[in-house]
């Protein structure tokens, strides 16, 4: 089974990624992370349908050959970052077959705010239903730095029981489908 992490940070320190990097350590055995790299132009349906990116085609191949898909987020300015919007964007075109379209995922977010990027993932969810993902609703992970994860990126142990049923609930819903 293979779990792809989507981090809407390129910050070299980012929170998020070591949240992603977590939960991708907490994978029971049997389940793989692979990583999106999120680096990809910025969209412009002027590369459709023909001269589309390689990063692109990367993405969406891993996309494509991934059960799931975990969005890990910073809350920018009360959203959720420009990266991981562009992404999106891509992933959501007829012209690189509707990915994301049923794809089962989950969100998560780290921020230095005391209510760890809930309104960035109350933005998220509608986006991520709007392509079609189908997205685990619960736990909420809302990861407050540094009550929640030490700046070096360590759960603290609510957390860490939090980050393994999220991961429970996808595999879960992975085995069921
Ligand atoms: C932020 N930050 C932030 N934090 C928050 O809790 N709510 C917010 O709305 C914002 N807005 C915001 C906008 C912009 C442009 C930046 C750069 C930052 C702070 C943010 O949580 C912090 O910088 C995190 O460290 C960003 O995540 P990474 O890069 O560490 O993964």
């Amino acid at each position: 089974m293979k779990i792809a992490f989507m981090v809407g940070s390129l910050r070299e320190d980012s929170f998020n990624k070591k949240l992603a990097q977590a939960i991708a350590a907490r994978l029971p055995e049997g389940a793989e992370a692979v990583w999106i790299d999120m680096n990809v132009p910025l969209f412009s349906q002027d590369y459709e349908p023909d001269s589309l990116p390689d990063s692109v085609h990367r993405a969406v191949a891993m996309v494509q050959a991934s059960d799931a898909v975990i969005v890990v987020s910073p809350e920018y300015n009360r959203s959720f970052s420009g990266v991981l919007k562009n992404m999106l964007d891509w992933l959501s075109r007829e012209s690189v077959g509707y990915p994301l379209d049923k794809k089962i995922g989950a969100v998560a977010g780290a921020s230095d705010g005391s209510i760890g990027t809930a309104v960035m993932q109350s933005h998220l969810r509608p986006v991520l239903a709007h392509i079609g993902m189908d997205i685990v609703a619960l736990p909420e992970v809302f990861v407050s730095v540094p009550s929640r994860m030490s700046e070096a990126g360590e759960p603290n142990e609510r957390m860490t029981k939090t980050l393994d049923a999220m991961i429970e609930n996808v595999l879960h819903r992975v085995a069921s489908k």
